[in-house]
């Protein structure tokens, strides 16, 4: 399941995603956390002192990287240089799983124990508001979208990306990435605004789309919250204590966590989950192809002096192949009786 967390900027989109992941972690899901926001902090909020985080691996400074190992043997793809951010994958390129190595993770990723499971953080390295908006070959994001297009992601494995709500995920198909967005909104005018944009973009390519009330106090935020939002809003998240230590820099265990937070935790992750029965392999491939075309068209086959369309493997679906069992089932496995 491939999960966004987007929102105004200060919202709480990196403390929520970096709770849902611990919650995850908890759980002993496999999980691949991406830090992909404008201000990346989402290595802090996971417990990372601020010179390991600053020594993370920006993802952008490996795209060359990544794309040469994506690209594999496609003989639709003549080389890594005309690869785009948005290059869907087709027969003979490599496609990435949650749970493998691979040299993409072991260019990008990092492994972190929280809450007694194994959690890889990716970042994309920090961006500035001159990076937004433009389509830019060499966009930040690019990798993020790049690595989620070529990802074949199971029940019960996750990708939670803590993001930004900018016109940079809408310039690129990067928002129609998620089986699950969740907008974090504070009960004000300007978080409300943004989910309205974002509902725009969102209902006009299917994506599913939850309002995660955030900083709410009292009825009149929640109602405020209800009257602007509706059916969308799913969740609310008080002022919690438990945030606030580990802002000061007193961390604690998850299991601390104030009881009604865990439970709005425990919504998330089943909303995630219901999400992943409406998966649509082949809407989500069309709709790959349909932002590549966009770029192609607008910018990319004048960048790169090719017809991007012709990257296009019509016959391509990304999909969950089934895996040869390797050894012992994981004890977790349900088996039957
Ligand atoms: N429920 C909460 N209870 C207490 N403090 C909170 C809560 N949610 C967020 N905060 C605090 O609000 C501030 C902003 O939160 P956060 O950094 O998660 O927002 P963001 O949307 O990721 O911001 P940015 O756009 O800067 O990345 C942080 O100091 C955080 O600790
Ligand atoms: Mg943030």
């Amino acid at each position: 399941m491939k999960i966004a967390f987007v929102g105004k900027g200060g919202s709480g989109k990196t403390t929520l995603s970096s709770l849902f992941i611990r919650h995850l972690a908890a759980r002993r899901a496999p999980v691949i956390a991406v830090d992909a926001d404008i201000n990346q902090h989402l290595g802090a909020a996971l417990g990372l002192e601020e010179a390991q985080s600053a020594a993370l691996p920006p993802m952008g400074a490996q795209l060359p990287l990544i794309k040469e190992y994506l690209r594999g043997t496609n003989p639709r793809i003549s080389g890594a240089e005309a690869m785009i951010k948005t290059t869907p994958p087709g027969a003979g390129s490599r496609l990435l799983r949650v749970t493998e190595d691979n040299p993409v993770y072991d260019a990008c990723a990092r492994a972190l124990t929280l809450d007694g499971g194994e959690v890889r953080l990716l970042v994309t390295g920090p961006f500035t508001e001159a990076d937004l908006g433009v389509a830019c070959y060499h966009s930040k994001v690019g990798a993020v979208e790049l690595c989620l297009n070529h990802l074949v992601d199971g029940r019960g494995e996750y990708v939670v990306v803590d993001m930004t709500a900018g016109s940079d995920s809408f310039a690129s198909g990067l928002f129609t990435r998620f089986d699950m967005t969740f907008l974090v909104a504070e009960p004000t005018r300007k978080g409300v605004a943004v989910y309205r944009q974002y509902r725009e973009y969102a209902r006009d390519f299917g994506v599913p789309l939850k309002v995660v009330g955030n900083k709410v106090e009292g009825p009149d935020d929640l109602e405020f919250l209800r009257a602007e939002v509706g059916d969308d809003l799913l969740v609310t998240v008080g002022h919690s204590p438990w945030v606030r230590a580990m802002e000061k820099g007193r961390p604690q265990p998850l299991a601390a966590l104030e009881d009604v937070n865990r439970q709005a935790l425990e919504t998330l992750y089943a909303t995630a989950d219901a999400a992943y029965e409406r998966r649509d392999w082949e809407r989500y491939t069309r709709q790959m192809v349909h932002f590549h075309l966009r770029n192609a068209e607008s910018w990319g086959n004048a960048r790169t002096g090719t017809d991007l369309a012709a990257q296009v493997d019509p016959d391509f679906v990304l999909r969950e192949e089934p895996r040869e069992v390797v050894g012992p089932r994981t004890p977790s496995a349900p088996q039957p009786a």
